[in-house]
């Protein structure tokens, strides 16, 4: 697509309503070759990953001192807007033996004097979701790996520009989704590949977490001004923010990026449509009036406390995706995969219904205890088998965040592709926008755009790759929980 069907197609989304969108989603142009530029892209092998961390706030000082712990790979520099935060991580680097990056910056536009550097391989940008499509464009500008927290990006817009700019600089750019890299994730993934679920056809994914008292804390988020301690300013945190301006479902790919790999979207299967509906806000105003007595007790929330949306795929399954964050409900991001032989699913725990013949009526019922000990061990994926045991260690998320890490700088060790890429980022990403033009439409349906421009026919289906440790120069002798991450994670109410 050049740049005037991408403006065309933009044109038709945002402002020409949603009959336009049918019409610009027609929009599709292959190139003269059998698959998309960057899919299956690999770079040469770097032998030391040398990483700039770019926002250490609550998940990037956990970042930074995960990405420390994985063999070969070593933080060279960090940005942040506050000095503070950028001095506690080089504390910590000293106090852990780590050699201690100079290249820091305590500004906004740090970031593009680290991107500029020679000195930095990768750019791993924790920074507020305004700030991730800009900070991986000038990364790739620059010839740095672009590897982004969630969600990868917020407009179309920016999703296009991101997958023009790494097929443009030859750069890979990653969405660091790391439910992708749960053990249960990853076991259902192995399972889906190994046919034991049949032909899939339904997914279910979410994020459903009780945020409010996040979402309201004093020290919690700085505001988009960038006042440090937002509420003390009179100003909303910049996640708040969002809520507070925008419908939809903002926070899409926690549980869609697991269920879009078990579909193989991209590669082999398609986003086509979807139909988004939102319900009323109450819990955020409900919670804030119950609470507080300043300016918080009557700020107007626009995010509905529950966003559903529809996802219909190219080749005819369905996917539910949800998003709840402010209602009173325990944490789940459903994470369930439904096959012509069977069902698999998360939460509150992990649990299989399986047909041994057709029609023997076995999936009425889960499987046993005894029967689901011999799944595991037997669909376990391979990364778990050889690093299981250090990523529960490690900790983080239950220890998939230390997993992804381990993974992305293995593949960059390596020469290998990296697991996920610029069009997974923008496809799983562009429900941001996506979801909001349905709400605000009735729920009527919207075109999924096709950033791989056809490629996604061809290409190859997602794989089960492991890591070999011994191609790793070094061992996990330093690897323990941190405590200050512990803390953070147990005061969202999560697993360390
Ligand atoms: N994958 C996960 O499980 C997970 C969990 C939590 C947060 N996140 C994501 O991580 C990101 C950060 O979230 P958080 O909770 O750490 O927020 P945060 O506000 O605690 O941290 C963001 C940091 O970025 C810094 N920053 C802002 N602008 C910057 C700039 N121009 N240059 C350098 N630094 C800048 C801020 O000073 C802050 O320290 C978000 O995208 C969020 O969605 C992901």
């Amino acid at each position: 697509m050049n740049g005037t069907d991408r403006r065309e197609f933009l044109k038709g989304t945002v402002w020409m309503g949603l009959a336009a969108v049918a019409a610009g989603c027609t929009h599709e142009r292959t190139f003269g070759f059998s698959g998309a530029p960057m899919q299956g892209f690999a770079m040469k092998p770097i032998k030391k990953v040398r990483v700039a961390c770019i926002g250490v706030g609550k998940r990037g000082m956990s970042a930074l001192r995960r990405i420390s712990l994985v063999p070969g790979t070593e933080v060279v520099a960090i940005a942040d807007l506050f000095q503070d935060r950028v001095d506690r991580e080089r504390k910590w680097l000293k106090d852990h033996g780590k050699k201690v990056p100079t290249l820091t910056f305590a500004d906004p536009e740090g970031y593009k004097r680290i991107c500029e550097s020679d000195e930095v391989d990768v750019v791993y940008n924790v920074t507020p979701w305004y700030m991730h499509a800009p900070v991986c464009k000038y990364a790739m500008e620059h010839g740095k790996v672009a590897l982004t927290d969630v969600p990868g990006c917020l407009t179309l817009d920016e999703c296009w520009q991101l997958v023009e700019t790494s097929e443009r600089t030859q750069i890979p750019c990653m969405m660091l989704e790391n439910c992708c890299y749960g053990d249960e994730e990853m076991m259902m993934l192995n399972m889906v590949k190994s046919g034991i679920l049949g032909e899939i056809v339904h997914g279910e994914a979410a994020y459903i977490h009780d945020q409010r008292n996040l979402q309201y804390s004093s020290d919690r988020y700085h505001s988009l001004q960038g006042d440090k301690d937002a509420f003390a300013a009179g100003r909303v945190g910049w996640t708040l923010a969002y809520y507070s301006k925008y419908s939809g479902n903002q926070y899409p790919t926690h549980g869609l990026g697991p269920v879009a790999k078990y579909m193989d979207i991209n590669r082999g299967d398609n986003f086509d449509f979807l139909v988004s509906l939102e319900s009323k806000q109450a819990g955020y105003r409900h919670y804030a009036r119950e609470l507080f007595t300043d300016f918080r007790r009557d700020l107007e929330v626009r995010q509905g406390d529950m966003n559903l949306s529809l996802i219909r795929t190219k080749l005819g399954r369905s996917i539910l995706l949800e998003l709840a964050t402010s209602l009173p409900r325990p944490y789940s991001r459903l994470n369930l995969v439904s096959g012509t032989k069977g069902t698999a699913m998360g939460f509150p725990d992990f649990r299989v219904a399986l047909e041994r013949k057709t029609g023997d009526g076995k999936a009425h019922e889960f499987l046993d205890e005894a029967e689901m000990k011999e799944l595991k061990g037997k669909y376990r994926h391979p990364i778990w088998k050889v690093a299981g045991d250090v990523a529960a260690k490690v900790g983080g998320h239950g220890g998939m965040d230390f997993i992804m890490d381990l993974r992305w700088s293995y593949c960059l060790q390596n020469g290998l592709p990296l697991d996920n890429d610029v069009y997974d980022l923008a496809a799983w990403s562009s429900m941001v926008e996506l979801t909001r033009a349905s709400v605000e439409n009735r729920s009527r349906p919207v075109d999924c755009p096709d950033f791989t421009r056809g490629a996604w026919k061809t290409a190859n289906g997602f794989t089960i790759d492991g890591i070999d440790l011994r191609k790793l120069p070094g061992d996990f002798s330093g690897a323990k929980r941190d405590e200050e991450v512990d803390k953070t994670a147990r005061s969202e109410g999560l697993k360390s």
